[in-house]
């Protein structure tokens, strides 16, 4: 059988950055069936007393998701949070343009606050600056964290919610760079109304950290003079700027597909360059992060979506039915959010239930996981720590769109407190298996603890509410230690974590 090798030295002396947890975040926007038939539904026989799917809960759980960011997106845009407050039977069904949809507001600000308590998230609130500005901005976090005494906080208190909602980030609207949007704004446009809606948001809360929209992907005509006007106008006022991409493989092309980690990884180093070219020109001592909160794979379902009846309440938009390739894609994705650790500081995977999700539901009926739902936990669960760099040698292919792709993907997280590393691996080769040989000799005696594997013959196969577990990780045997190197079997076309707990 044909077999390739690559060599790998990971060593503690070589570190990236402390992980944020915060990259493993994800995203909720009233959109679909994301809320409605999605989190929310009181007719589930498994909905809790607020009508909350508890299957749901679980799953979201699972994934450990440290943060959500909420509600929306484009929603966000044409949104009046006022709509999502008071009691339930007395609030507003209106036109939402974004989807071109009905939204019946029955989960708002506080509903969400209380779901996201009970999957023991954060939430990193979007205001609207489509439609609304600085006012809206204001009043919205005075509702949601002034501790009392004032109009806006006093009717929270009212609507049931003594303590404040405390919500530490918060996004300066959605995607204001793109003709789409509602309320479109040119880059000196949207940076002026940022700045000005930073400056009250920090008056109210100063402990509160920002988000400016950066472009709504790489492609965009005004990428990346976006990126540096907004700056320029806000630098001194927020924290992160933002990042949104989305991939796909419509001309069925594995490899290239696969190299698409590589596009990730140029929009992030090109946005910190744009970040300290400002931070150049206004001389400042702060550093700009960044926020990736927008990234998946999205294609599969953009056909069916344009034959969607306009004005219904939650139809099934943005349903992605992901198979084994969008996996190994999303893990190399998070693969190259961590190797960015060091300025990657908030990432969301797009989106979290039922709209381009790893989380999918029937109404009245099941919760089941996607693919691409395994390689989030993995990386969710054992990759907080230290990101080791990988000093790596590897075969290289070239595709269509990109040159010299390694074919293995990989990079390490030490977690110093439990003295295990976990490496993370995509063989990227669609004929050949792999041995990976990791020198990790530098951490002196260990041994594997794990090796799971997601891999199946055809990258075309994926989970459905009839075969929820169609495709699996696995736990293999076929790595092992030989004088101090891990020898690692790679299947081609697979998704890799090894657990190796350090002993000497
Ligand atoms: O996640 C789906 C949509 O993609 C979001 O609403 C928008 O921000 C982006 O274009």
């Amino acid at each position: 059988m044909l077999m390739k090798n690559a060599n790998c030295i990971i060593d503690k002396k070589y570190r990236i950055a402390e992980v944020d947890n915060r990259i493993y975040g994800s995203f909720i926007e009233h959109l679909g069936r994301a809320i409605y038939g999605g989190i929310y539904e009181p007719g589930h026989p498994g909905a809790d007393k607020h009508g909350f799917r508890k299957d749901v809960i679980e799953m979201v759980k699972e994934l450990k998701v440290p943060i959500i960011r909420y509600p929306g997106g484009n929603f966000v845009s044409g949104y009046n949070w006022e709509d999502g407050i008071g009691p339930k039977s007395e609030r507003k069904s209106r036109l939402e343009l974004a989807w071109r949809v009905i939204e019946p507001n029955q989960v708002g600000i506080n509903e969400f606050v209380e779901w996201s308590k009970s999957v023991n998230s954060e939430i990193m609130l979007a205001v609207n600056l489509g439609t609304r500005g600085v006012d809206e901005a204001r009043n919205l976090i005075e509702y949601c964290n002034h501790p009392g005494g004032t109009y806006y906080s006093d009717l929270r208190i009212k609507d049931g919610y003594r303590k404040p909602h405390k919500i530490k980030t918060w996004c300066l609207g959605n995607e204001m760079d793109g003709p789409w949007q509602i309320g479109h704004k040119t880059a000196e446009e949207y940076g002026r109304l940022a700045c000005e809606t930073a400056r009250v948001i920090k008056m109210v809360d100063p402990t509160t950290e920002l988000v400016i929209c950066g472009s709504s992907h790489r492609l965009m005509d005004t990428y990346p003079d976006w990126e540096s006007t907004v700056l320029d106008n806000a630098y001194e006022l927020i924290d992160y700027i933002s990042l949104h991409s989305y991939y796909g493989n419509p001309e069925n092309d594995t490899p290239n597909y696969l190299a698409k980690s590589l596009d990730m990884d140029d929009f992030i180093k090109s946005v910190i360059a744009t970040c300290d070219y400002i931070k150049a020109k206004k001389r400042s001592n702060k550093t700009i992060n960044l926020s990736f909160d927008e990234w998946n794979v999205w294609y599969h379902s953009r056909e069916q979506d344009k034959k969607i009846t306009p004005w219904t309440i939650a139809p099934p938009q943005l349903e992605d039915i992901y198979n084994m390739e969008d996996a190994l894609l999303v893990g190399s994705l998070l693969i190259t959010l961590l190797k960015n650790a060091d300025r990657v500081k908030i990432a969301c995977l797009a989106q979290l239930v039922n709209v381009i999700a790893p989380i999918m539901t029937e109404n009245k009926g099941i919760a089941w996981r996607q693919t691409i739902f395994y390689p989030y936990l993995h990386t969710s669960l054992y990759g907080r720590g230290t990101v080791l760099y990988p000093l790596l040698e590897t075969p290289r292919y070239d595709c269509k769109d990109f040159s010299d792709v390694p074919v293995l993907d990989t990079v390490a997280v030490l977690d110093s407190k439990k003295n295990e590393i976990t490496i993370f691996a995509v063989n990227k080769d669609t004929r050949e298996n792999m041995i990976a040989n990791y020198n990790i000799k530098g951490f002196g005696k260990f041994r594997i603890i794990e090796h799971i594997v997601y891999h199946h013959d055809d990258v075309k196969i994926a989970n459905s509410k009839d075969y929820p577990f169609r495709i699996i990780p696995e736990t293999k045997h076929d790595s092992i230690i030989e004088e101090g190197i891990l020898k690692a079997f790679l299947p081609k076309l697979s998704w890799n974590v090894i657990r190796i707990s350090i002993e000497g």
